[in-house]
């Protein structure tokens, strides 16, 4: 059985980030979806309503969770025994970013990173534009589910 962690902020989750749960979850047999709970950012979304957005949006495929995690990624891949951790990459800009992480993370216990390629349209969606943009004004609808447009209207309601 393999088994894949894909970890990120999810701050809120976005079109692009499903487009690599959904391609991952056709490569792995478990794919845990991991909000990774950074204690010296806030973020914009609680953690309990960024997994909730993202369970909405992955119910239907096969062997995906959604758990959250704060501290050492490769302490969590060990703790459920997953092999890899799999991420996608948007541009050049990501692969710097991960590549170091790759490195170490492989250091401490081998477990192996995967990338998968951003589909080229979405290449240039981010939660932090996303949220940028959305907070001046600007349509970001397409780039969202359906949950999180309603969720990130609330935020900018109150
Ligand atoms: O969505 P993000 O913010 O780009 O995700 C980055 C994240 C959370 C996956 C990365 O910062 C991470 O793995 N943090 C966990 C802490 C950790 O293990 N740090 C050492 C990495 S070598």
């Amino acid at each position: 059985m393999s088994k894949a962690v894909c970890p990120g902020s999810f701050d809120p989750v976005t079109k692009g980030h499903l487009d690599i749960f959904t391609r991952a979850a056709r490569i792995f047999d478990e794919l845990v979806i991991t909000v990774v709970i950074n204690p010296n950012k806030a973020g914009m979304f609680g953690v309990d309503q960024r997994i909730a957005l993202i369970e909405e949006n992955v119910a239907h495929l096969p062997g995906v969770s959604v758990a959250s995690w704060s501290g050492l990624l490769v302490d969590f891949t060990t703790e459920i025994g997953a092999d890899s951790v799999v991420k996608g990459l948007r541009n050049s800009t990501d692969f710097d970013y991960e590549q170091p992480m790759a490195g170490m993370n492989a250091h401490l216990t081998g477990v192996e990173s995967v990338f998968l390629v951003a589909e080229p349209s979405l290449a240039f969606v981010s939660s932090s534009l996303v949220k940028e943009v959305a907070k001046l004004g600007g349509d970001v609808t397409e780039f969202l589910p359906a949950n999180v447009n309603a969720a990130l209207a609330a935020k900018l309601a109150d």
